[in-house]
C-alpha cells in the first residue's frame, strides 16, 4: 500500500470483517489493523484474538441474535464498512450431499451473508442521510460462476452469494453504498484443508494476497467503485 496514493486511507475507517478469527478473514483484519483501521471482527470462536484499536466478538451469522448484537456492537463503534468472509466449504458429488449439509453451507454461506448485510443496512441508509459513504465487500469465490465435480453444493452458494452481492449493488446504489465482490481461486487456508487433491498448496495464494484485494476495494477512492476483482495462484488453470 506504499506509493498508491492511497497511504492513510484506512486511518479513522471502522470496519467489520465476519469470520475474522483464522484464514482470509483474519489477514483482512491484520492488514486494515496495520493501516490504522478499527476493526470490529466476528467469529463463532475468537477467545484469545486480539489487535491494536480492534474489538471480536462473538458471532454465529446463522443465528439472528447473534448477528443483531454483533452489529449493535459495529454500529456503535461507528462502522463504515462491512466485510462478508464468513464461509465453509463442502465438496462431494450430488448424490452424496445430505439435506443437513446443504443447509449448514448455505446457512453460512448465503443467509449468513444475507443476515449480516441486512442487519447494517439502515445503518449505512443513515449514514448517506448525513452525506457519509458505506461500503460492503463479499468474499465469495472465483468459482462464483462456474462449477465443477463435487463443486455443486458450494458453488451453488457461491452464486448465490454472486446474485445477492450484485442485487445489493443495484440498491445500495440509492443510498450511497458502494459492494464489491472478491472472487479468490485456491487459497492455502484452514478451510482448504477440506479439499481434496492438495499437491500444489504451496503456490496457492496467500491469505495476505486476498486481503491486499480487499483493502484495494475499501480504499478506492470515493468517485470510484470496485464491482468485483477476480485473482488466482499462477498455478490454477485459467477459467473464465
Ligand atoms: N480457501 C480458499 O481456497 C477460498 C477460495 C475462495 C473463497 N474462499 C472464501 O473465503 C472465505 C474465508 O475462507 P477461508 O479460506 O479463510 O476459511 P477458514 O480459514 O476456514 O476461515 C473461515 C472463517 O469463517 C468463520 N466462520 C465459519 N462459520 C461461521 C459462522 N457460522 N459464523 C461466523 N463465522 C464463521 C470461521 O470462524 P469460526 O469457525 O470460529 O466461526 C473462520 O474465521 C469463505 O467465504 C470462503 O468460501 C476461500
Amino acid at each position: 500500500m506504499t506509493g498508491t496514493g492511497r497511504e492513510g486511507a484506512l486511518a479513522g475507517r471502522v470496519v467489520a470483517v465476519t469470520g475474522a478469527s483464522k484464514g482470509i478473514g483474519w489477514a483482512v483484519a491484520e492488514a486494515l489493523a496495520a493501516q490504522g483501521a478499527r476493526v470490529i471482527g466476528g467469529a463463532r470462536d475468537v477467545g484469545g484474538l486480539s489487535l491494536d484499536g480492534s474489538a471480536f466478538h462473538p458471532l454465529d451469522v446463522t443465528d439472528e441474535a447473534s448477528v443483531q448484537a454483533f452489529a449493535e456492537a459495529a454500529v456503535r463503534a461507528g462502522v463504515d464498512a462491512l466485510v462478508n468472509n464468513a464461509g465453509v466449504g463442502s465438496f462431494a458429488p450430488v448424490e452424496e450431499i445430505t439435506p443437513e449439509e446443504y443447509r449448514r453451507v448455505m446457512d453460512t454461506n448465503v443467509l449468513g451473508t444475507l443476515l449480516v448485510t441486512r442487519a447494517l443496512i439502515p445503518h449505512f441508509r443513515e449514514r448517506h442521510a448525513r452525506g457519509a459513504g458505506s461500503q460492503v465487500v463479499n468474499v465469495t469465490s472465483d468459482v462464483s460462476g462456474r462449477t465443477f465435480g463435487t463443486g455443486a453444493l458450494y458453488t451453488a452458494s457461491k452464486y448465490a452469494q454472486r446474485a445477492l452481492t450484485q442485487a445489493l449493488a443495484h440498491e445500495g446504489h440509492g443510498y450511497g453504498l458502494r459492494v464489491t465482490e472478491i472472487r479468490p481461486g485456491m487459497v492455502d487456508t484452514f478451510f482448504a484443508d477440506t479439499v481434496q487433491g492438495e499437491a500444489h498448496k504451496a503456490a496457492w495464494l496467500r491469505p495476505a494476497d486476498v486481503a491486499d484485494a480487499v483493502l484495494y476495494a475499501l480504499t478506492a477512492p470515493v468517485h470510484a467503485r470496485i464491482d468485483e476483482v477476480l485473482l488466482h495462484p499462477v498455478v490454477q488453470e485459467v477459467a473464465f
